[in-house]
Formats: structure tokens, C-alpha cells, sequence
């Protein structure tokens, strides 16, 4: 099978891609409006991109209309934001947090999501989150030039608060304690809780 994209409608662009480039981390934002009103959404199209500078790359779909995703909206008037990862314990929160919500209405108040403040920006972080990048906007880039349908955040982090509860014995990440979730094609999602080791040739 082959699939020629330059005939596919931009749904099943969408489709085919989200359901191949599997499993994707969840990048759970959080950002402030210039009226200080938290705003938390999820976001799939999401990858680290730098170590050095750390730096952190997530998509934001323009609307239907045109207009902006209250998460780019508030970025840009404030260039703070708090990037959490997704566990199987917060899998359902995170998904209420999707809900498209008038502007000026918190996901944090009206999904019942606890939060505690950051210590270097603005926005507040999720409190029962196991992993939250406190982060500031380096770069934002509408994509494509031409006729931008998105918006590309590149986000530098400053500052990772990292779940005690998710370390082993040696201090470092257990994945099977982290046990993220990552975004499947559809409605479908992985738990990283399977995992095999191998040595790289030398
Ligand atoms: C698991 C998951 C992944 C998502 N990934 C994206 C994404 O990569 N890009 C995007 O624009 N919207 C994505 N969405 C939809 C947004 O979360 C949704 O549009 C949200 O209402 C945006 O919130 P905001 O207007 O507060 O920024 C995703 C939703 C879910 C549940």
C-alpha cells in the first residue's frame, strides 16, 4: 500500500499520521492569561528537540477559523509556560482537559485539577504530576510559511520538578514507576510500562 498525501484531504493526512508516529508522548501545558486565569491543555504532536539548550517542541493546531488555541493565545503575552508528562494516573484528567472551554475559564478549576505554584514562571504546575518542565518560550513559529495552520512552540526548560516516588534506587527515572502514556491513532493510548534493554555496537 502506498499513500500519495499530496491527494489526501487534511483529515486523513492527520489520520494516517497520527495513527503511524505511535506512541506519542502528551506534552500537559500550562499557562497563564494576561488577566492571571491558569489554562492546562494536552498536546500529542510533542517531542524533545536540544538538549543543549533543553528545549522542547510542541504543535498547536489553529482552529477551524483561524483563530488561536488559548494556549498560544496566552504565550503570546506571556512567555511562560509549565510542560508536564502524562501518567496512567492522570490519563482521565488530562483528557478533561481537552475540553474546549470559553476563554478565561480554568481546566484546572473546572476539571478539579489540584495545582501548586511554579517556582520560576507564572503559571502553576500540576500538582500530582510525576514530571513538570517549567519552561520558557524561545521560539514561536507559525508552520507553514505560506499559510500557517499551527503554531510551533519551542520551549526552553528551565527548571524540571521531577516525582521522588518515580526514581530508583541509583536516583535516576524508572520507567515503570514514571508509567507515562503515550498517544495511539483514534482514541487509543500506550502505557510505558513494557520496556527491553540493548547494548549499542561499540
Ligand atoms: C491526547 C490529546 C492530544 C492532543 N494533541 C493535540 C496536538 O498535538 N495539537 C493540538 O492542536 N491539539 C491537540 N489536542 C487537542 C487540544 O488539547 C484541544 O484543542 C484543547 O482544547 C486546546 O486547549 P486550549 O484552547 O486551552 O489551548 C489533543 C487532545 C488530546 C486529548
Amino acid at each position: 500500500m502506498q499513500i500519495d498525501f499530496s491527494q489526501l484531504a487534511p483529515l486523513d493526512r492527520y489520520r494516517w499520521m497520527a495513527s503511524t508516529v505511535t506512541p506519542r508522548p502528551i506534552a500537559w501545558v500550562s499557562t497563564l492569561s494576561a488577566d492571571g486565569v491558569s489554562n492546562l491543555a494536552p498536546f500529542s504532536f510533542f517531542q524533545v528537540i536540544s538538549d543543549d539548550p533543553a528545549t522542547l517542541l510542541i504543535n498547536v493546531n489553529h482552529r477551524q477559523d483561524g483563530s488561536y488555541k488559548d494556549t498560544v493565545r496566552n504565550l503570546q503575552s506571556s512567555d511562560e509556560l509549565v510542560v508536564h508528562l502524562v501518567n496512567f494516573a492522570q490519563a482521565q484528567a488530562m483528557n478533561a482537559s481537552s475540553a474546549t472551554l470559553d476563554y478565561g475559564i480554568s481546566e484546572f478549576e473546572q476539571c478539579g485539577i489540584a495545582s501548586v505554584p511554579s517556582q520560576l514562571v507564572k503559571p502553576p504546575r500540576v500538582a500530582a504530576a510525576p514530571v513538570a518542565f517549567e519552561c520558557r518560550v524561545a521560539q514561536i513559529q507559525p508552520y507553514p510559511a505560506q499559510s500557517p495552520n499551527c503554531s510551533l512552540i519551542f520551549a526552553e526548560v528551565l527548571l524540571a520538578h521531577i516525582d521522588d516516588a518515580v526514581l530508583d534506587g541509583r536516583g535516576r527515572i524508572d520507567p515503570h514507576k514514571l508509567d507515562l502514556v503515550g498517544r495511539l491513532g483514534g482514541m487509543a493510548y500506550a502505557r510505558t510500562q513494557q520496556s527491553f534493554e540493548m547494548q549499542r555496537p561499540s
